[in-house]
């Protein structure tokens, strides 16, 4: 893999950029050549510290508030990226929270929660940047396709997960959701893939990582024998945006070191 793939004079929004998946992916295209925005739905001023270090590199970023659950500020945010880049060229859906707690207690608002951001989100998201890459179409000199758009799913798109029903439901949703629209809309130039993450160290799983014995525990799921990280990711959705991977639509890439082989059965069964 080309590790600097160019994404040069692209615009691309990266919804949830503040912390984790979100800010490696951001850096990463940035540092490829890509504006980015900076989308977050709380934390500012980690919002502001993605952009300061995307500009401080030489590069072109701000950031914009919105709750990707809300069609309403969703359409302002892609409001502000138009009236600030004039279009664009990749989407990056990422998005996304857990809500965890046994399946016999949860609440209804915890799994609307999770549904709502985590799939609902990647629709509206969509939906806003698809209508502008159908009225733009493909800029030659830019990029083979009118448009991209990287969904943000994860080994639970395949793996069941008890405790978290809620979250390996949004994400077998987003497997559909990415693969019905890249059907649909790969005659107009618009590609459509998934990014499948393993264990990423980021907030989200702090718990599974952050003392020996917890890394340990989680190590066992994960025959290449290490926790990923941000910028892993953020390589691979550089890469998927970029005319390198012109003729990849609708399909997920796992990128989990091995945790979707069943590392169970390695000895057993
Ligand atoms: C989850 C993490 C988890 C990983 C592997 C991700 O999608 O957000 O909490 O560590 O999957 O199980």
């Amino acid at each position: 893999m080309n590790p600097s793939p160019s994404l040069k004079g692209q615009a691309a929004l990266v919804t949830g950029a503040d912390s984790g998946i979100g800010k490696g992916v951001a850096m990463a295209l940035a540092s490829a050549g890509a504006k980015l925005v900076i989308n977050y739905a709380h934390n500012h001023d980690a919002a502001e510290a993605t952009v300061n270090e995307i500009t401080a590199a030489g590069g072109e970023a701000f950031a914009v508030q919105a709750d990707v659950s809300h069609e309403d500020q969703v359409k302002e945010m892609f409001a502000q990226m138009f009236a600030k880049y004039g279009t664009i060229d990749i989407l990056v859906n990422n998005a996304g929270l857990q809500k965890d707690s046994k399946f016999v207690d949860m609440t209804l608002e915890d799994w609307n929660t999770v549904i709502s951001i985590n799939l609902t989100g990647q629709f509206l998201c969509s939906r806003e940047a698809t209508k502008e890459f159908i009225r733009r179409g493909v800029i030659e000199d830019r990029s083979s396709a009118a448009g991209k758009i990287i969904c943000m799913s994860s080994v639970h798109e395949v793996i069941p997960w008890g405790g978290h029903v809620n979250y390996a439901a949004s994400k077998g949703g987003i497997s559909m959701f990415m693969k019905s629209i890249a059907q649909e809309l790969a005659p107009h130039k618009i590609r459509v893939v998934g990014i499948g993450p393993g264990a990423i160290q980021t907030p989200i799983n702090k718990s599974a990582w952050d003392t020996p014995e917890a890394l340990d525990k989680l190590l066992t799921l994960i025959p290449y024998n290490r926790i990923g990280k941000p910028d892993d990711i953020g390589k691979l959705a550089a890469w998927l945006a970029s005319d390198q991977a012109d003729y990849i639509t609708g399909t997920t890439i796992f990128m989990d070191g091995g945790m979707t082989l069943y590392p169970g059965f390695a000895d057993n069964g």
